[in-house]
């Protein structure tokens, strides 16, 4: 505003300088030098004050050229947040729709309720029957052997492979003793007492009995006259066969047996078979148990199972195994051979276990067991170790716990 009022007031005063002048006073050049003064430094204000106006409209320009592109992009994100509401309103519905039509189709809550009485009856009907099953073995036999102490070693005989296995019959009245030398083979040897087959002169056995099948490992076990053993090729059969005619009369596959060694330490077995004061036993080791050692109670005559423990015992490290009044003891060595040690055991009545046991050591003598069997008859181990055919005399206490129950 003041700058317009400016320039005609310079006017008039320039109007004014020039009548002064033609008077010629000094007083007046005075004043006008004064003027000419103020005049250059009012330009002076002048263009500073334009150059100000200028820059602050650049600024102005600025400014509403960047809210500009805010809006703008504003613009964008409101379509962008539209679309977005669009599809969620979209599946609300959608799911909305599909909630109904679950609640149509989803039985009424004693419908399920219904079918799950039933599923329990069904499981607790399954546990009657295991559990008649387990009261059955144990009522069989009244046992109550409980090993103490691996004691003594005797050395019988040095014949045959270094793996192989030897038992006598445990059956009452039968003197028998049995060898089976090398992990596959048919000819079985049998003679007439161990007094027999331990003389030293006449290493000929009474007879040499011809197998319908291969066996396979070291597993096997004779009871009552019958063999019984892992067929070779097979992964888990096991036949019977009778010794007086070399006749197979059963067989029968072992649920869950043949994927691994039953002892890590004799890879060739696959299969371990028990005889103790309950009866026929089978062992093995199950994958799916990780490697953990299964028992299983097998019926002498049909080789029908009667039952099934899944042992916390691990077959890593294992050599052997028996069981003796329904206890299973696994014995346990180095791959370079050593001292054997019984380290875990599992009682099926679960009156003793494994943690209230010490290790149990094989008397000292620094060799590996391919195969370890229990005579209930004798309460001693015939073992098969690095080709010498020994026996172990063991100590046991009664185990009154079963008694009482
Ligand atoms: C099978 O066993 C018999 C008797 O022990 C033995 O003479 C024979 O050499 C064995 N066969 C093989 C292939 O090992
Ligand atoms: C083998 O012996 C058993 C018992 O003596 C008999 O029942 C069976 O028939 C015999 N088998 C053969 C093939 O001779």
């Amino acid at each position: 505003m003041s700058g317009r009022v400016v320039p005609v007031f310079l006017l008039s005063l320039c109007l004014n300088v020039g009548s002064i002048q033609s008077q010629g006073s000094s007083q007046d050049a005075f004043v006008i030098q004064y003027l000419e003064r103020r005049l250059v430094q009012i330009e002076e204000r002048l263009n500073q004050c334009e150059q100000n106006t200028v820059s602050v409209t650049q600024k102005t320009y600025d400014l509403s050229s960047e809210i500009r592109g805010y809006l703008s992009i504003l613009g964008v994100l409101r379509s962008e947040m539209k679309s977005h509401m669009d599809s969620v309103s979209m599946r609300l519905d959608r799911m909305e729709r599909e909630l109904e039509y679950l609640e149509n189709k989803i039985p009424t809550q004693s419908d399920i309720e219904m079918e799950e009485a039933l599923l329990e009856q069904q499981i607790k009907a399954a546990e009657l029957d295991q559990l008649n099953k387990k009261a059955q073995i144990q009522v069989e036999n009244d046992c109550s052997t409980a090993l103490s102490q691996v004691k003594s070693l005797k050395i019988v005989k040095k014949a045959g492979d270094i793996y192989g296995s030897w038992f006598k019959d445990p059956s009452e009245q039968s003197a028998k003793v049995y060898l089976l030398s090398g992990i596959h083979n048919d000819t079985l040897l049998e003679y007439a007492s161990l007094q027999s087959f331990a003389e030293r002169t006449t290493t000929s056995p009474v007879k040499a009995i011809q197998l319908p099948f291969h066996w396979q490992g070291t597993g096997h076990i004779v009871y009552n006259g019958f063999l019984y053993y892992h067929k070779a090729d097979t992964p888990n059969q096991i036949v019977k066969v009778d010794l007086l005619n070399g006749t197979a009369v059963d067989s029968t596959l072992l649920p869950g047996a043949g994927r691994l060694p039953v002892y890590s330490l004799n890879p060739n077995t696959y299969l371990d078979l028990a005889v103790d004061e309950l009866g026929l036993w089978a062992i093995h080791a199950d994958p799916e148990f990780g490697g953990n050692l299964v028992i299983t109670k097998l019926d002498k005559g049909t080789l029908a199972v009667e039952y099934t423990w899944d042992t916390q015992c691990r077959s890593r490290d294992a050599e052997g195994a028996f069981l003796m009044c329904g206890t299973l003891y696994v014995v346990y060595n180095t791959h370079y051979g050593g001292r054997s040690t019984i380290q875990c055991l599992y009682d099926i009545h679960d009156t003793i276990h494994s943690n209230e046991s010490p290790v149990m050591f094989f008397p000292k003598r620094y060799t590996s067991h391919s195969s370890i069997h229990y005579h209930p008859g004798d309460k001693q181990l015939y073992a098969w170790d690095d080709g010498y055919q020994t026996i172990y005399k063991v100590e046991t206490r009664r185990n009154d716990q079963v008694i009482s129950e």
